[in-house]
């Protein structure tokens, strides 16, 4: 089983997903646990304090440290070692597929959820160094952000999707972007699904997805192209896709 404990003050924000569809099933059947810890629990004053003003002025207020550091080593009692640790930030390292194919293929994972300003800056020296972003916005803490990387990283986990191929034509598992899906009817308001998928011929439809993968990945994301090393059958779908797409579009 994968186990994984967020450190969280609103854990009301991340329980969700472990509750419906395909997650909701994979922790039903066992696959994975979560559990949280509150880092109120660890406060030692009435009122249960967490947060303080920050040294030097400014708005907001900090989540102070010996509350969250002793959640975060409660948190670590809960785990298996060898577990991924990391405190979900703004400024963290981007959170991708190919990190969340490692994470899944690890014992489990500790994650830290900030509140308020942020979170007082010692916590990064000692307890959890590693930082993990979801991209380039602030969110109003991590429970959010928890929320994408435990979906992203238990729908990896082996078992959990019923079919291994849903994973490998997902976007980004192979550094393209996914081809076009399709479902019946086969025309609806003048717009039909492309031939080859009703031919049913396996090898036309591979040719077709992957050559939709590439070009896909060709508009939106050209800077994912640069990292793949095209093989000859690659290149000239590529081409294709470009040269329909000028036929199309004479403009272009
Ligand atoms: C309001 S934010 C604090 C932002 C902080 N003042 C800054 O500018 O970096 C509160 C918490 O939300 C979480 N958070 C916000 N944006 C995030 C992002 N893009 N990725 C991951 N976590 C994020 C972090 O846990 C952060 O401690």
């Amino acid at each position: 089983m994968y186990h994984i404990t967020v450190v969280s003050l609103l854990p009301e924000l991340i329980k969700p997903v472990s509750k419906v569809g395909v997650l909701g099933r994979a922790c039903d059947e066992g696959l994975f646990s979560l559990e949280f810890i509150s880092p109120r629990d660890f406060a030692k004053d009435t009122h249960r304090t967490v947060d303080d003003r920050p040294y030097g002025g400014g708005p907001g207020m900090v989540l102070k440290y010996e509350p969250l550091r002793d959640a975060i080593c409660e948190a670590r009692k809960r785990i298996p070692n060898g577990c991924a640790e990391y405190v979900l930030s703004p400024r963290g390292e981007p959170f991708d597929q190919s990190l969340a194919q490692k994470l899944a293929d690890g014992p489990g994972l500790l994650l830290v959820a900030g509140r308020y300003e942020g979170i007082d800056e010692r916590i990064f020296h000692g307890e959890v160094p590693n930082e993990l972003s979801l991209g380039d916005f602030v969110l109003s803490g991590g429970e959010l952000a928890a929320a994408v990387v435990i979906d992203t990283v238990v729908r990896l986990i082996p078992g959990v999707l019923g079919h291994k191929d849903s994973l490998t034509d997902d976007s980004f598992m192979n550094e393209l972007l996914g081809y076009p899906q399709y479902t019946r009817p086969v025309k609806i308001d003048e717009m039909m699904v492309p031939e080859v998928l009703i031919e049913g011929h396996h090898q036309a439809i591979r040719r077709w997805r992957l050559k939709q993968s590439l070009g896909r990945t060709w508009l939106s994301r050209p800077e994912l192209l640069k990292s793949q090393n095209m093989n000859a059958e690659e290149k000239s779908l590529l081409d294709e896709y470009i040269e329909e797409l000028g036929r199309k579009n004479p403009k272009n």
